[in-house]
């Protein structure tokens, strides 16, 4: 009767992850309860997901080394993996509420979330190829477009492209205040998505910085982008805060796999509880102003919520 925050289910989008074959399902080590998925096991898992009430996830593919190449040209095949995956979870489920990951990392040789010439990020060629994976996801049926990237300029670019080819009803969740951090390890071991040469610093933000974020989030804001994300989440509670503060569109934050595995290596060892941590950090994560929330603990919330019925 007297809190003034709850976590819901509904605020709750659940992140996973795609490989290639046939009833592969395995877990990623320094991330307990969470698996790497073909796309016969991510069906039956996501029916299972449904069961709880579960029905917002976010997806992210892992693609072989051999289709991996600097363009990432394997990002906009229509035929490809991730896309062939959407359109099938879309046509199965259509009640589900899919978001798609926009960024070069997991398809580039390199690594990056950009394209790389001379050893440097090149900004403005690399939202040509953004463009078109988001094109490509949004034809496939992606209901939210999640560009992680961080190029300058994406959001607007990204948006005018969906609307010429007559997805304006498709919507874009901006990665906007996504920052250079180590709490990413155990997400690049799941994908194999680390950077071959150097780090993200010249386009991640620094830890250091919250003005920045409100100019991040101003020019997300004017392009068009209709959710704002922080990133990572509990160490950036005061981000979460400003953004929220600030602007009236939805703010989401995302519960990044560092923090998913610092919780599970201290319950699996018995130094927390693993179930009051998750209910606590979601809790902080909302109270500071977040709506949505992306989280590798939305299914075993699910799975709290559902206990007592
Ligand atoms: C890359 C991307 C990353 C995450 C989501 N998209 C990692 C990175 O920037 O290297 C991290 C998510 C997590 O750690 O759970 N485009």
């Amino acid at each position: 009767m007297i809190a003034e925050t709850n976590v819901q289910l509904d605020n709750l989008i659940f992140p996973l992850f795609l490989t290639e074959g046939v009833n592969f399902k395995n877990e990623v080590t320094s991330m307990p309860g969470i698996y790497r998925y073909s796309q016969d096991t991510l069906l039956k898992e996501l029916e299972n997901c449904l069961q709880l009430g579960l029905n917002k996830i976010c997806l992210f593919p892992a693609i072989a080394d051999e289709k991996k190449d600097p363009i990432a040209s394997e990002s906009y095949n229509p035929e490809g993996l991730y896309t062939s995956t959407i359109k099938q979870i879309k046509s199965t489920f259509p009640e589900i509420i899919l978001m798609t990951d926009v960024a070069m990392d997991p398809y580039s040789s390199d690594g990056h979330d950009g394209l790389v010439r001379g050893g440097e990020i090149v900004n403005d060629e690399t939202l040509h190829i953004l463009g078109k994976m988001a094109l490509a996801q949004a034809r496939a049926g992606a209901d939210i477009i999640g560009p992680s990237d961080m190029m300058d300029g994406r959001v607007g670019y990204i948006r005018e492209l969906l609307d010429d080819e007559g997805f304006s009803n498709v919507s874009i969740m901006s990665y906007t205040a996504k920052y250079a951090s180590a709490f990413y390890g155990p997400f690049r071991d799941a994908l194999d998505s680390a950077p071959k040469n150097g780090d993200k610093k010249t386009y991640q933000m620094n830890p250091a910085n919250k003005k920045e974020a409100i100019l991040e989030a101003e020019l997300d804001f004017q392009e068009g982008a209709d959710f704002l994300m922080v990133k990572p989440a509990l160490a950036y509670l005061d981000v979460i805060k400003l953004l929220s503060d600030n602007f009236e569109i939805p703010i989401a934050a995302y519960q990044v796999s560092g923090e998913y595995a610092m919780t599970k290596a201290a319950a699996q060892n018995g130094w927390l509880d693993g179930e009051e941590i998750m209910l606590e950090t979601l809790l902080s994560i909302r109270r500071a102003g977040a709506s949505a929330i992306l989280t590798y603990f939305a299914k075993e919330f699910a799975q709290w919520v559902n206990k007592d019925k």
